[in-house]
Parts: structure tokens; C-alpha cells; sequence
């Protein structure tokens, strides 16, 4: 079949130009084309797999995920042992370094050596082995002689090439690669956010949560992760040689490998001491722990000759930057009060450097965590800062604590408005509601962000403002501010106060699941919104829903169903939602979706829908029991076709797929409508 071989080609074609791409975007991080191109490219080739399963090869870039999870990890013995290195912790000791390399190569004093400066990266150290251009195993440093088998781990960082470019394959027929795999700091941001929204515990530092990230048993975990990759080193090599270390990272750099572009090579100690002041500034500019820069002598013949000791080359040094850990005094510990009434011990420190920036309070999250550090008033703490995150107290300097430190309790009374407190699990909440100020100013401000009424330009300090100036007493209140009231308030002017007004205005007509979202209830974020407003359709039924009736919606527990009931069951929020009503805000009702009517059924959507995000359309699909898919295949039920719709819906045509307009989609999604369809 003409066809057959042609799909063929175009299936090596394919990946050779999306390798191409993602060397571009991970490695060179210089991409020439976009997002929807290169997961139409990556589609295809899934496609034209689908179809030849028999020519999917593990270097195959559709490969990368979609391993199973395992039951734990195999070991990897390394060729070459995994060496560590001495470090240096002051200029004295680098100077000194260099000084011992003179002397034990019988070379004068004056003599300069020619080393390689590299930034160390703050991460954890893997081993990659390529066979014939292909990634075929890796693994951890473990104990240097052994480590764990990371392979489907390491599959899913996008900078490891799982084949070698083409001209490199050639030149090598097995190489073993090593490098250090780190969470880029903006990511290690969003991941701690989110755990800490799901409350979840928060990773440490970037360089646990990179190697939290890689020693998942299940790899999809690790994909949802982005790792990245410096590699810094060779260990066994057949097939290719060279003289220097240099040389030997400029080939790696060919063969596709990701290199940092802050090596160097320098002559010299002065030129280290130089290197080594550079980076150090720059520390702070980059997206990546570092802790100090490695200086390595570049001539092989020249490392073999000073050889190892102890389990670290004599030809190498890390030369440390100063800690980011500093000693301080615990002067006071406040307690912070949240939106949902949460209490916060937050430690407030004599003022100390910590690597370049100012610390004077630090959270302690909940009592658990004072306790576990046992954080009292008066100790001397070594706090820490892990890139530019937020500061933490790391441990207690016990032989430094003053004999009458007593441990912190937490206060029986909310520190705000005086109101009882409860504990309830780690976590202790002020009682007081939305009659404690602090509770009031922050779920005012949660009410009006984006993603919930979206009130452009009402950020926390007017609410604060709004709030201390008694003008704005519950959410609904917002609806009643008048021009003249806010011009009584200080940095307010005519056109910032009429702005403001109109996108009060402009707030009132909000989908359902975002009211039910603004209004705040413990435990109902964004998503469970959906599910809430697609399972009842109103706010008056969501309102009167019994405890069988929300215990029976898929994703909602006990849990969630007594923080809907508290909250729909106090008098003050009764009245708030009355308010909101009469002040205009409009409390639109959708057709509520029979559970299980979509039961199983898989959808794709392509194109903008008018009435219905993204978010909102899958939160209603899967509240009715189906699915959503990401991209056409077989099992898909039903296309969604929205306004100018993507490659998607060609790809659903030529498949044959069932396409139904958004108006055929919501009535779909009304009880009973599937029988008709
Ligand atoms: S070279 C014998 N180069 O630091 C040479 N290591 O204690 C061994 N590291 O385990 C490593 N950046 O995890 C080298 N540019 C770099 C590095 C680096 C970070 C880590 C690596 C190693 C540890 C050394």
C-alpha cells in the first residue's frame, strides 16, 4: 500500500521535526513555532501510531509519559562511580584549592591553570545513559555506586532528549551523561501554592521538591512536574574521546544535551574569584537554585594525574556561595487572622540579611508547627530563604534560649474581634464570622477578585479601607457604596471613584458558579463551584438542598456538606444573599444536570463556546457522569463544536466523529435529552 509506506515516512518525519521543536523550546528555549502547531504535529504522530503500533519506538517522542506507575525502583549500578565534591567556604580555601593543584602537579606557584567555572546547581544529580543516540535507563546518584532507576521518571523531563541529534548518534555508541535535574523556582512557586491550597504539606525547598518530583513511583506525577536539566559531566563513553572537560561538554551540547550557558572556561585563581563574584550576583536573576559555583580542572590528562580522594576528585572544588541562613531573635509572635477565620502564628524577628533581602516575620503556619520546632518567644532561630520564597524559621538554637521562654499557645480568644476559638484538626478558626473585621476585610476581598465577581481595580488595601471607614459591612454592601462616600477616603479622586462604580456595576450579572465561589463557603473553591451549580442549577436550591441530596453529588463529602449547610444555615448570610438580590445582583438559575445522565460519555470540545467556559463546560460534563477528552480518537462520543473551532474538528470529521452544536450540548445536558440524541 502506496499509503501505508508513505504514513510510514511521515511517522519518522514527524519525529525528527517535533525533536527538532522541543530541542528548540526546552533546550534553546528559542521556540519557531506555536503551542497549537506542535500539538497538531504531536497529534498526528499519535494518530499515525495508532494506526502502526508496531513501529512505536521507545525514543518515540508520543512516549514521554504513559508508563505505569511501579511498585518500587530497580537499581542502576554506575560504570563509574558518582563522585562528590570538597567544597570551599571562602576565598581562602579556593585560593588554597589551587594552591595544592600547583604543588601536586610540580608546577611553579605562578603557574596559572586553565579550569572550567560552572555554576552548581541546587538540585539533585542523575546519570542518563544513551545507546546508539537512544535514552535508555537512568537513574539517581543514590550512595555514587548505585542508584535508583528513575528511567520513566526522567522520560517526562522535557530537556532530556530521548534521542541524540542524528550527526552525534553516530559519533558515540554509548554515553553516560550527568547532570543535575532541578524545579525552576517559578515552579516550585506554583506547585507549593497549590499544595498549600489543597492543604497539602508544602516542599521545603526547590531541591526536595525536585527530588520529591523524580522519586514518584507513578510517572505521571513526575510529568506533572517540570523538572528541567543541567548536565555538567561524562562518566563511560565508547566511541568518542577528548582531551578536555570543555570539549566534553560542547559535545554534549551537539548531541542535543541542555548545558548552562554560564560555564566558562578561566585561567587562573583570580579569574575563579572573579567567575565566583559574578554568578553570585546573579543569583538572584535566575529561575534556579544555585549554591555555589564548581571549579574543575579542564585538562583530562591532567585531572587523571591528581585522581581522587576519598570519593572526591583532587581536580575539583565547590566553591560555596555565603548561606542564605542567618541567626535571629524571635521578638514576638503574633496571630494572624484569614478569611475562613484561620489563626496564623507568624514569628516576627529582630531585622536580619537573609542572602541580600531584609526578614522580619516569618510564618509559622499552626500551633502543630510551633510545636514540632518548638518556637518560643526570645530564641534565636536560624531562619532560611530558599530563592526569593518566603522566608521560614528553620530550627531553634536551643543552647541559646533564654531560661524563661515559655511555649507559645495559641489564644482562646480571636486576637482580632475577641471572639471564642476552636481548633479543628492542625488549624484553629476565630468563631466570630463575618462580625470579626479581619474575616470580613478578607472575604470581601475574596468576593471581589477575579475569579470571583471580578470587581476590576478593588483590591485588599480599599477593602481594608472600606471596611476601617465603616462604610462597606458585608459583600452586599458594595452594591450601596456611593460616589460620595468613597471620595470621604483619602487617595480616592472623581474618576477613580466613578471606575470603581462601574465595575461594581459590571459585577452583577455573574455565572452561577462564580457567585457561589464569591461568597467564600470553607472548603468551596472553584471547582467544587461548578459542581455545585451544575448539580443544582440556582442558589435557592443549592440553599435548600438537604444532606442526601449534596452527599449525593459526585466530589462533594461530608466535609464540604456541613460547611454548605453551616454556612447557608447562619441568619447573617441569609440576609447577605437577600441583599445581594435587592441591590440588582443577578442570581441567574441554569438547567440543573441529572446525575449520570452523561454516565460514561466522552466529549471534546473545540472552538469558543458562547455561554459556557472551558472550565465550565467540562465541570458540567463530568458532574453528569462523562468525560472529557483532550484530543479526537476513537472513544470520543460527542465533538462540541464552538466558534471558530481548531484543527480538532477537521480531525473529528475525517474520524467520523458525532459533531453537535453548543445548543445541541445543552440540551444534551437536560435529563433525558440523551434518549432523543
Ligand atoms: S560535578 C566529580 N558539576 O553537586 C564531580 N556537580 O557534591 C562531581 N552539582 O552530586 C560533580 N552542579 O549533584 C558537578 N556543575 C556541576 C554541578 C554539580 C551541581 C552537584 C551534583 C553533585 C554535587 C557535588
Amino acid at each position: 500500500m502506496a499509503n501505508e509506506k508513505e504514513e510510514k515516512a511521515e511517522i519518522e518525519r514527524l519525529r525528527r521535526e517535533i525533536n527538532q521543536h522541543n530541542y528548540r523550546y526546552y533546550v534553546l528555549d528559542s521556540p519557531v513555532v506555536t503551542d497549537a502547531e506542535y500539538d497538531r504535529l504531536m497529534k498526528r504522530l499519535a494518530k499515525l501510531e495508532a494506526l502502526y503500533p508496531e513501529l512505536i519506538t521507545p525514543d518515540s517522542p508520543t512516549q514521554r509519559v504513559g508508563a505505569k506507575p511501579l511498585e518500587s525502583f530497580g537499581t542502576i549500578t554506575h560504570t563509574i562511580p558518582m563522585l562528590s565534591l570538597a567544597n570551599a567556604l571562602a576565598k581562602e580555601e579556593a585560593i588554597d584549592f589551587d594552591a595544592k593543584i600547583k604543588r601536586l602537579l610540580d608546577m611553579p606557584l605562578n603557574g596559572q591553570i586553565e579550569y572550567v567555572a560552572e555554576p552548581k546547581m541546587d538540585g539533585l544529580a542523575v546519570e542518563l545513559v544513551y545507546e546508539n543516540g537512544v535514552f535508555i535507563k537512568g537513574s539517581t546518584r543514590g550512595d555514587g555506586y548505585a542508584g535508583e532507576d528513575v528511567t520513566s521518571n526522567l522520560k517526562t523531563v522535557r530537556s532530556i532528549p530521548l534521542s541524540l541529534s542524528p550527526s552525534a548518534k553516530a559519533l558515540s555508541t554509548l554515553i553516560e551523561v550527568r547532570g543535575e535535574v532541578f524545579l525552576p523556582l517559578d515552579s516550585f512557586k506554583k506547585l507549593n501554592s497549590e499544595r498549600e491550597k489543597a492543604g497539602e504539606q508544602v516542599f521545603a525547598n526547590p531541591r526536595n521538591a525536585a527530588a520529591g518530583s523524580l522519586r514518584q513511583l507513578d510517572p505521571k506525577i513526575t510529568a506533572g512536574r517540570p523538572l528541567d536539566i543541567f548536565c555538567y559531566g561524562i562518566g563511560s563513553v565508547e566511541g568518542a574521546s577528548f582531551q578536555t572537560h570543555f570539549e566534553s561538554l560542547e559535545f554534549l551540547k551537539k548531541t542535543g544535551l541542555k548545558i548552562n550557558p554560564l560555564v566558562k572556561v578561566v585561567t587562573g585563581i583570580e579569574a575563579v574569584l572573579d567567575y565566583h563574584g559574578e554568578i553570585e550576583k546573579k543569583r538572584d536573576s535566575l529561575n534556579y537554585e544555585l549554591d555555589g559555583v564548581v571549579i574543575k580542572v579542564n585538562n583530562f590528562s591532567l585531572q587523571n594525574r591528581l585522581g581522587v580522594i576519598s570519593r572526591s576528585p583532587r581536580w575539583a572544588i565547590a566553591y560555596k556561595f555565603a548561606a542564605r541562613q542567618e541567626e535571629t531573635v524571635v521578638r514576638e509572635i503574633i496571630v494572624g487572622v484569614g478569611r475562613t477565620g484561620a489563626l496564623t502564628p507568624v514569628a516576627m524577628l529582630s531585622p536580619v540579611i537573609v542572602g541580600g533581602v531584609t526578614i522580619e516575620r516569618a510564618t509559622l503556619h499552626n500551633q502543630d508547627e510551633v510545636e514540632r520546632k518548638d518556637v518560643r518567644v526570645g530564641d534565636t532561630v536560624v531562619v532560611q530563604r530558599a530563592g526569593d520564597v518566603i522566608p521560614e524559621v528553620s530550627y531553634v538554637v536551643k543552647e541559646k534560649r533564654p531560661h524563661n521562654a515559655k511555649p507559645f499557645k495559641m489564644p482562646d480568644a480571636c486576637p482580632v474581634c475577641g471572639a471564642e476559638v476552636e481548633k479543628d484538626g492542625a488549624l484553629h478558626f476565630c468563631t466570630g464570622g463575618l462580625s470579626c473585621p479581619a474575616q470580613l476585610q478578607q472575604s470581601i476581598a475574596h468576593f471581589a477578585s477575579k475569579r470571583a465577581m471580578d470587581i476590576d481595580g478593588l483590591g485588599e488595601a480599599h477593602v481594608v479601607q472600606f471596611v476601617d471607614a465603616g462604610i462597606v459591612k458585608d459583600v452586599a454592601g458594595l452594591y450601596s457604596l456611593t460616589k460620595d462616600d468613597i471620595l470621604t477616603l483619602e487617595r480616592w479622586g472623581e474618576k477613580s471613584a466613578e471606575n470603581l462604580l462601574d465595575a461594581i456595576e459590571r459585577s452583577k450579572h455573574p455565572a452561577l458558579d462564580r457567585l457561589i465561589y464569591a461568597l467564600g463557603i470553607h472548603g468551596v473553591g472553584e471547582h467544587v463551584s461548578k459542581v455545585l451549580a451544575g448539580a443544582f442549577g440556582s442558589i435557592d436550591k443549592l440553599m435548600t438542598a438537604d444532606r442526601e441530596a449534596l452527599l449525593n453529588i459526585r466530589e462533594i463529602g461530608p466535609e464540604i456538606t456541613k460547611s454548605i449547610q453551616d454556612f447557608f444555615s447562619g441568619a447573617e448570610n441569609a440576609k447577605v444573599i437577600e441583599k445581594l438580590k435587592k441591590a440588582g445582583v443577578e442570581f441567574k438559575e441554569v438547567k440543573p444536570i441529572e446525575k449520570g445522565v452523561l454516565s460514561n460519555k466522552i466529549f471534546l470540545f473545540t472552538g469558543t463556546l458562547s455561554e459556557f467556559s472551558r472550565d465550565e463546560a467540562k465541570a458540567r460534563v463530568e458532574a453528569a457522569g462523562g468525560r472529557v477528552a483532550q484530543s479526537a480518537g476513537k472513544k470520543v462520543d460527542y465533538v462540541v463544536a464552538g466558534g471558530d473551532p481548531g484543527s480538532k474538528l477537521e480531525k473529528a470529521k475525517t474520524m467520523g466523529l458525532k459533531i453537535i452544536s453548543e445548543d445541541e450540548f445543552k440540551t444534551l445536558l437536560e435529563a433525558g435529552a440523551l434518549k432523543t440524541m
